[in-house]
């Protein structure tokens, strides 16, 4: 084992037992015995080899001869006319090396997102507008009983261009001017997987609470969509939604289809 007490060798082995401790033993080994909790980020991994690196340095040259021993390698690989080859290989690599790593660096990602999303969650039983509670299993849209179809389709109008065309469009694709900027995008109120497949109390949950009322499971959300509950009265929020019914031509699933469903559950 002559090599070993060359200082070249033995610089590059401390330099990588090194880097294989910080990222490897304290990351992945000791959080097994419960030591160390996480894996170590890797701008620190990098910090402390670039340490043990400067050390390996000091060390070597602190003696003249040891010195002299630790550059010999790198300096024949440079100079000698016999390492033609080698420097030809190396001038190729490390370039490469390098490019590829800062190629790694700076591509995005477009990994799917660690939970996938349900689009439409359980709604709640129960919840309160304005403090005061609502029932919302079995709750109908009251406004289909009160008034004219017009009035109500009018009213909705006019507050779903007021306030919902910047997001969900003026076509009621979720198609408007602010839609590119949020992930999820605007719900889509002409697709047949959204108005025909809600009931009108969900549609009403949803408008009420908006983004911030979705339910913990399936976090996180992202959500855009805003609270209404504050903005719009009641009766405002049931008048966009037959708004919504009207104008995209759907019909709302009722509660005997709800039922049904619930029943082969
Ligand atoms: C700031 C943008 C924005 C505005 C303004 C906005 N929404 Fe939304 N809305 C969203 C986003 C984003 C979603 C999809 C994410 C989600 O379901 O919460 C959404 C979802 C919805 C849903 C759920 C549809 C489904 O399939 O579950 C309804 C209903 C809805 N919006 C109605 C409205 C109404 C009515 C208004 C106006 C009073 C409105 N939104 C205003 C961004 C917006």
């Amino acid at each position: 084992m002559k090599g070993l007490r060359h200082p070249f060798l033995q610089g590059a082995i401390v330099i990588a037992v090194g880097f294989v401790i910080f990222k490897y033993v304290i990351g992945y080994v000791l959080p097994v015995f419960g030591i160390a909790s996480a894996p170590v980020p890797a701008s620190v991994v990098f910090q402390y080899t670039l340490t043990v690196l400067v050390g390996v340095l000091l060390y070597m040259s602190a003696e003249e001869s040891r010195w002299e021993k630790f550059r010999e390698p790198l300096k024949r690989t440079m100079v000698d006319h016999d390492r033609r080859r080698l420097r030809g290989v190396l001038m190729v690599a490390i370039p490469a090396l390098v490019g590829w790593l800062a190629y790694q660096n700076v591509k995005p990602s477009f990994g799917a997102p660690a939970t996938l999303r349900s689009v439409h969650p359980a709604p709640p039983n129960q919840i309160t507008y304005r403090g005061l509670p609502i029932e919302l299993r079995g709750l109908e849209n009251p406004l289909r009983h009160s008034g004219t179809l017009e009035e109500h389709v009018a009213v909705g109008r006019a507050i779903y261009t007021k306030n919902c065309v910047p997001c969900h469009g003026d076509r009621l694709d979720g198609d408007g001017h602010f839609a590119g900027a949020f992930n999820p995008i605007p719900a889509d109120f002409t697709a047949p997987g959204t108005l025909p497949q809600l009931t009108e109390s969900f549609v009403f949950w949803r408008i009420a609470k908006g983004g911030p009322g979705l339910p913990q499971e399936g976090a996180p959300w992202n959500s855009a969509m805003p609270a209404w509950e504050n903005i719009l009265e009641q009766d405002e929020i049931w008048a966009t939604i037959i708004y919504l019914y009207e104008q995209s031509g759907a019909s709302p699933r009722t509660w005997e289809a709800e039922g049904e469903e619930g029943a082969e559950e």
